[in-house]
């Protein structure tokens, strides 16, 4: 039997649709065009600059004179008003006050745009355009769950000459996030841009709804301007860890921790995808569901896990954490292991015995989760590693199984743990051989750390530690083996403290990383670098630059998709610096900057629109034969690098224009010597 939230789940986000899909996807806004016919002036003090004049307070005390603000900034960052003020919804009662807010009537124009900020509830809080014949709601936009303002763009051609106001909607109690902000109401054609360039066009309303949609999954996820091409994305709601990892009847699968009904977590249930290829995605039916919720608050779920093949009967295992929410279930072990299996790849009932391990074992007071399988060869027994810590150190916990049907885990002991500066609370351990050494990698104060080494079958020896990735955007790293044997892993490219996810305004929020192969650093450190079939994402013909010497700047070329490839002769550079722009236009950019002297990368987002903003580096082995080589790919709103020694970093931003696809390189100083350069358009990853 199913369970009732995901039924309410699918309710709930059909609901939505049926809001969002009120009237046409505005996808082909065209800026020459559409705005220049029918353009009247927008409301009275369409940006709060005189305050709320022109503006009245329909009812409740949510909104009053001192929601206009001139806050420049919040503890997350700029609020990114345009001009000295802006509504911050907050400003006037705080949070749980409801109320309604209405501009001046104003004829619709062909295409407007605005500003909005705050808490992300589609039902609660909203801006909306409001007929003011009838009172009808015509088009409605929640918040980012974030304060800064993002530009959304209508349109209203439908609706043109027709008199119309906005209204700012707060019926959320909500405690946290239950406010709306909004700026700068623009209509006609400086709705769709600023100083020549064009905004991104942002807005659930540009949405196409996936169910009832006649466009194919690659059209479908196409749409949405900020959203990655070749990487995996939830269509609508949030995604977190990748779990599940496997190629099981020669198809690799990929599942996600997975809330479907808000951009944000919540409980989770497991997405699921396939792939003949490890790169292009089959979107299939949602695999775990959360239990029963009795009160909506409950975040009960199914947490991260991994996959094995049942080699009795063919089926494909899952083993993962069970989660309860203990304000709910007051006397239940809030994280236990549990076990479901599938025989057609598609259902995956829970195994009526759960849960196979019924709790933490001592010394887990931090926590007891993300079960990883791996067969140890030294015992000749499959074993489990589990997430755990105490007070002082995060720790790994481990178990075996003698059991066929790998239901039943006696508990051997701590596989190793920190020293506390890596955290307190290991999450998502991996454990695995690789060449003849063994990796863990473990998400630990919200960095994912690599540690190479030995094992005995019981005790991990660490020889060197390092972090999986560099940039800001990943953890929750999750490994597997394929059917060639190769080491492969999938990262989130998010994390808790540093991402924003702008892409709310649009539905959905979380990408995963594209399948990296995992080897040995020369430096005996851990390295990964994608997998040779990214390569079959090739939409088109490379642009090769082959030997060229960089003065000044070049511009290689302009996309948002595609797959930048360079070697550097090191040798014969004498730049002290070199800096790649992607996501370039003349409002902002993203930078990628190596200093020679010192050997290091850097990624630079202070400046790259509505994400986050910040530097990140890593240091980069010398390359052997001074050649360094680095493979950037980037996909809309992010960008993986990898460099020669098995460096990664990963990055989210979110350009506000839609030239930003400009890549440049810019040789500071000097001369660099690149002996090729080359650019390939890459595609959808949908099936
Ligand atoms: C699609 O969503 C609508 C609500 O927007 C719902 O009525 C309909 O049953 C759904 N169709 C399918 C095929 O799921
Ligand atoms: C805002 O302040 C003005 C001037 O003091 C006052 O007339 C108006 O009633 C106030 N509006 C609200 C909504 O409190
Ligand atoms: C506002 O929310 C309350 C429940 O919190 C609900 O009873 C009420 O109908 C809502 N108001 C509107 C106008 O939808
Ligand atoms: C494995 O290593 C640990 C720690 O060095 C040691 O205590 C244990 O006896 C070893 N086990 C085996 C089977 O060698
Ligand atoms: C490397 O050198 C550059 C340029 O001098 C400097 O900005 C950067 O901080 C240095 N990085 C490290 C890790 O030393």
């Amino acid at each position: 039997m199913r369970d009732f939230l995901s039924q309410q789940g699918l309710i709930r986000a059909a609901l939505l649709s049926t809001i969002f899909a009120t009237e046409a996807v505005g996808t082909a806004i065209r800026r020459t065009t559409d705005c220049h016919s029918n353009h009247y002036p927008g409301p009275v003090n369409p940006s709060f600059e005189t305050g709320l004049a022109g503006w009245t307070v329909i009812s409740g005390d949510a909104f009053g004179n001192a929601s206009v603000s001139s806050a420049t900034s919040y503890w997350g960052g700029p609020f990114n008003q345009v001009g000295k003020n802006f509504l911050w919804g907050f400003a006037e009662s705080g949070d749980p006050a409801v109320g309604q807010l209405r501009s001046s009537t104003f004829q619709a124009s062909s295409v407007m745009s605005f500003l909005v900020g705050g808490g992300w509830d589609p039902i609660n809080l909203y801006i909306g355009l409001v007929r003011a014949s009838d009172g009808k709601l015509l088009l409605s936009q929640t918040g980012p769950q974030d304060e800064a303002l993002i530009r959304i763009v209508w349109d209203t051609s439908t609706y043109a000459g027709q008199n119309v106001y906005i209204i700012a909607y707060d019926n959320s109690t909500a405690t946290s996030w239950g406010h709306i902000n909004l700026d700068d109401i623009r209509t006609g054609c400086d709705a769709l841009g600023d100083g020549g360039l064009t905004f991104n066009v942002l807005g659930q309303a540009n949405q196409p709804v996936q169910n009832t949609s006649t466009l194919s999954p690659s059209q479908l996820y196409a749409a949405d301007s900020v959203r990655p091409q070749f990487h995996y994305t939830p269509y609508q709601g949030w995604i977190n860890d990748p779990a599940g990892l496997i190629e099981w009847n020669g198809r690799h699968q990929l599942f996600s921790q997975f809330n479907p009904v808000a951009p944000y977590w919540g409980p989770m249930h497991w997405s699921h995808a396939d792939s003949p290829d490890a790169v292009h995605w089959h979107e299939l039916p949602v695999a775990l569901f959360p239990p029963d919720p009795q009160n909506p608050a409950d975040t009960s779920g199914r947490y991260t896990g991994s996959a094995v093949l049942d080699k009795n009967t063919g089926a494909l295992q899952l083993i993962f954490t069970d989660f309860t929410d203990t304000t709910f279930h007051p006397n239940a072990v809030p994280e236990v292991v549990s076990s479901a299996k599938s025989t057609d790849g598609i259902n995956f009932p829970l195994y009526s015995g759960n849960p196979i391990i019924a709790g933490p074992p001592a010394g887990s007071p931090s926590g007891f989760r993300d079960p990883k399988i791996f067969w140890d060869p030294i015992e000749n027994s499959w074993k489990l590693v589990v997430g755990s810590g105490d007070a002082t150190s995060g720790k790994v916990q481990l178990f075996t199984s003698s059991d066929p049907n790998l239901l039943q885990w006696s508990y051997v002991g701590v596989l190793t743990e920190g020293d506390g500066s890596t955290g307190t609370m290991w999450e998502c351990p991996n454990f695995f051989p690789l060449d003849d050494k063994w990796v863990l990698f473990y998400g630990g104060d919200s960095v994912g750390w690599y540690e190479v080494g030995s094992y005995n079958g019981t005790k991990f020896t660490s020889e060197k530690i390092g972090l999986l990735d560099q940039g800001p955007d990943s953890y929750a790293t999750q490994w597997y083996v394929d059917s060639a044997g190769r080491n492969l892993a999938i990262t989130w490219m998010g994390n808790w403290p540093t991402s924003k996810w702008p892409s709310r305004v649009n539905g959905w929020a979380g990408v995963q990383s594209i399948t990296r192969e995992l080897f040995i650093r020369d430096d005996g450190g851990l390295g990964s670098k994608p997998i040779d079939e990214v390569s079959t994402l090739a939409s088109g013909s490379a642009t090769v630059l082959g030997a060229t010497n960089v003065h000044g700047t070049i511009t290689v070329g302009s996309s948002n998709t595609a797959r930048l490839q360079l070697s550097v002769d090191l040798a014969s550079t004498d730049a002290p610096a070199f800096t790649i722009l992607l996501y370039s236009s003349s409002a902002e950019h993203l930078g990628l900057t190596y200093t020679v002297a010192n050997r290091t990368l850097t990624v630079d987002t202070t400046n790259a629109g509505y994400g986050q903003a910040g530097t990140w580096s890593a240091v980069i082995a010398a390359p052997s034969n001074n050649v360094l080589t680095l493979d950037v790919l980037i996909d809309r709103s992010s960008v993986e690098v990898f460099v020669g020694d098995g460096t990664a970093m990963t990055a989210t931003l979110f350009p506000r224009y839609q030239e930003s696809q400009d890549i440049k390189i810019v040789s500071n100083g000097g001369k660099t010597v690149f002996q090729s350069v080359s650019l390939t358009p890459l595609g959808s990853t949908w099936i």
